[in-house]
């Protein structure tokens, strides 16, 4: 049965609350004490089975259920449900030894060991039908479970592998994107140095070599990995769905950092369909490794969640309520932080809050990961808080299928981020990610909702779009559409550079050349700390261009060399284009040039979610440590009192207009 992603998990009531459960790691009377817990901090969902091959498949021949039909009727009678993983992220080491040509070989041509997780070839067929049999069984002994609400395939899937089985699966995907030889020797450009392949048998994974590795190829087996591992996830919801076919399938995308090995867009498609969710894990950066607050992280990390659901509600599988166990140098959130994190993913999206993990665990690699329940135990202020956002999110059970409003949208596409970061660029410092989120975080202290939308998608709905950096794209149609309708369109320096083959179009800046009405003679980038001047006071950074109007006005030009143009304006159509040759050092005075205003204060979080119905709801989270006037009225669900207009220090309203 479809459900529409208006209830994202039919089976479970109000808003999900919950994080990994991972009882395989505890003696059964600890069991009892967790369900205690969980019901006392409202949590409705936990994800179970993620990493318990060993415990489920113990041997090639055995098959042991009964610890998990313990954890899911120990669920069941508390009235806690299940997000069932397949367990298929952790081969164990019976496995590797059966069958050693499922360890990942990396780049340098070295087969890993078994002894940590995610150990596997994504091409061993050995590999692949495990899997797909785990799986079936999986769903067919629990598919009418009364603790199951959903399915997690896997786990934050990324691995690659450079064996010569990658090898074989790579050809075959070679051939059928280029049709022959011909048309592979064509797209990668292989004239140069030399390349030129004479047989299916010559063309390997990128392994480690002499020099400077084809850029097509590179940008060809980043595809090829996300299309290998989008395989491999569906064999096992496939197999899922021929025995439960109506509960959700997920697994749980990554969105911190440079979240872009694999194409989520792409993912995307096939975890939202019937039945299917997109699932997000978010991960702060500590302050010593990002100048981004965390507030604007959370803020990017949901609207980027978002992004993947294409605008429709999604959830939020994992957060931390302090540091988590990988970063550089631990970390504890204040009093607060975490009530105010986790409220701002479901401001922005999410139906719920979930967390890595439930209990902290006492062994292992993660041992000092934070968790709901951490090593101080219940009277801690990680387990209070925990308790108080349980009893919150029962309060906003109602806001369950309502959308975010946004006004903006910045660009992504991950294989434009693929493209760019491919080596031998005239800079290594346009990376699209940090630029990406720079513009966002700028965006947010302005307080501007803002989508992380695909290049290809209708954007007639935002007032402004911004493309910081679209360095691959082969046709400007959809941009143009959008400004033609009215749209405001922004765009950043080194866009529109090279097409799907990272070939260099032919007149800088290629594909946005006609729309911008900008000619780019050449690229000028700067030394790390130089700043460029303009003659409007204004400062770029990393990189210039020299650029000439053709058909737009020049709005700003730098004063040194290349003593060029730098902003460019343009209408067209009903709307307007601007391009940008230079990195904002500052964007606020570009916004302010846009009108982008909003008498929010900075830190101040104002989020719309709006029911189809025209039911809205204001998320008001004050970041700051002072009081701000919140002009709506309503009641405060968080409360149940009528709104009074004023958001004390580090407080939290949920409005309903
Ligand atoms: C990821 C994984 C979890 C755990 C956390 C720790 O999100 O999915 O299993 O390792 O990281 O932060």
């Amino acid at each position: 049965m479809a459900h529409p992603n208006s209830d994202i998990i039919p089976t479970v009531e109000g808003l999900a609350y919950g994080g990994d459960y991972n009882p395989e790691q505890w003696p059964r009377e600890v069991w009892d004490e967790d369900v205690r817990l969980m019901r006392e901090a409202g949590v409705n969902i936990v994800s179970v089975n993620i990493f318990a091959w060993a415990s489920v498949h113990p041997g090639p021949d055995t098959w042991d259920f009964e610890q998990l039909d313990a954890i899911m009727d120990l669920l069941a009678s508390a009235g806690i449900k299940a997000d069932l993983a397949t367990s298929t992220a952790s081969p164990p080491p019976w496995f590797s030894q059966l069958h050693p040509e499922t360890l990942p070989v990396n780049a340098e041509g070295v087969r890993l060991n078994s002894g940590a997780r995610a150990e596997y070839c994504p091409h061993a067929p050995a590999f692949q039908s495990k899997v797909a049999e785990m799986a079936s069984r999986l769903a067919e002994r629990y598919a009418d479970h009364p603790a199951l609400a959903m399915w997690h395939v896997g786990n934050e899937y990324y691995r690659s592998c450079f064996c010569d089985l990658a090898a074989d699966a790579f050809r075959a995907w070679l051939q059928d994107r280029h049709g022959s030889l011909a048309g592979l020797n064509d797209a990668w450009g292989t004239t140069f140095w030399s390349q030129t392949y004479s047989d299916w048998s010559q063309v390997l994974p990128p392994r480690i070599c002499a020099e400077t590795p084809n850029p097509g190829l590179l940008l060809d087996w980043q595809r090829f990995s996300s299309d290998a591992l989008l395989k491999l996830f569906r064999s096992e919801a496939d197999a899922i769905t021929a025995f439960s076919p109506d509960k959700p399938i997920t697994t749980n995308l990554m969105v911190t950092g440079d979240f872009s090995f694999l194409d989520y867009h792409r993912w995307g498609d096939h975890v939202t369909g019937p039945n299917r969710l997109v699932a997000t894990d978010h991960y702060l950066i500590p302050p010593h490794d990002s100048d981004i607050e965390w507030p604007a992280q959370v803020a990017f990390g949901a609207d980027a969640s978002r992004g993947l659901a294409a605008g429709s509600p999604w959830l939020l599988m994992e957060q931390s309520t302090n540091s988590s166990a990988w970063r550089r140098g631990y970390f504890a959130k204040r009093p607060g932080d975490q009530l105010r994190h986790s409220l701002s993913y479901v401001a922005r999206g999410s139906e719920g809050a979930m967390y890595f993990q439930w209990r902290a665990s006492r062994y292992g690699a993660e041992r000092y990961h934070s968790a709901m329940l951490p090593h101080g135990g219940e009277d801690s202020k990680v387990f209070r808080e925990v308790k108080e956002f349980g009893a919150q999110l029962r309060r906003l059970a109602e806001i369950k299928g309502s959308k975010v409003v946004s006004r903006a949208a910045i660009l992504l596409d991950f294989e434009s981020c693929w493209a760019a970061k491919t080596p031998g660029q005239p800079s290594s410092d346009m990376a699209t990610y940090p630029e990406l989120r720079r513009w966002h975080a700028a965006l947010w202290r302005r307080g501007i909702t803002t989508d992380l939308a695909n290049p290809a998608w209708d954007l007639s709905a935002y007032e402004y779009v911004f493309a910081p950096h679209l360095y691959l794209l082969d046709s400007d149609a959809n941009l143009r559409a959008y400004v033609e309708n009215g749209g405001r369109l922004v765009i950043g320096p080194y866009s529109g550079v090279v097409d799907h083959n990272d070939h260099v179009h032919p007149g800088l800046p290629g594909a946005i050349r006609d729309l911008t009405g900008v000619r780019v003679e050449e690229f000028v980038p700067l030394a790390e700390g130089e700043r460029a001047q303009l003659d409007d006071g204004t400062e770029g950074q990393t990189w210039t261009e020299a650029a000439h109007a053709i058909d737009a006005e020049v709005i700003a030009s730098f004063k040194d060399y290349p003593a060029t143009g730098a902003v460019f304006h343009r209408r067209l159509g009903r709307g307007e284009v601007w391009y940008l040759a230079t990195r904002p050092a500052d964007l606020n005075p570009l916004f302010n040039r846009l009108g982008l205003f909003s008498d929010t204060p900075e830190g101040l979080e104002l989020v719309r979610r709006r029911h189809e119905d025209g039911r809205t709801y204001l998320f008001a989270i004050n970041h700051t440590d002072q009081s701000h006037t919140v002009a709506a009225s309503g009641t405060n669900l968080l409360t149940g009192t009528q709104w009074t207009g004023e958001l004390a220090p580090g407080e939290t309203a949920v409005i309903r207009e």
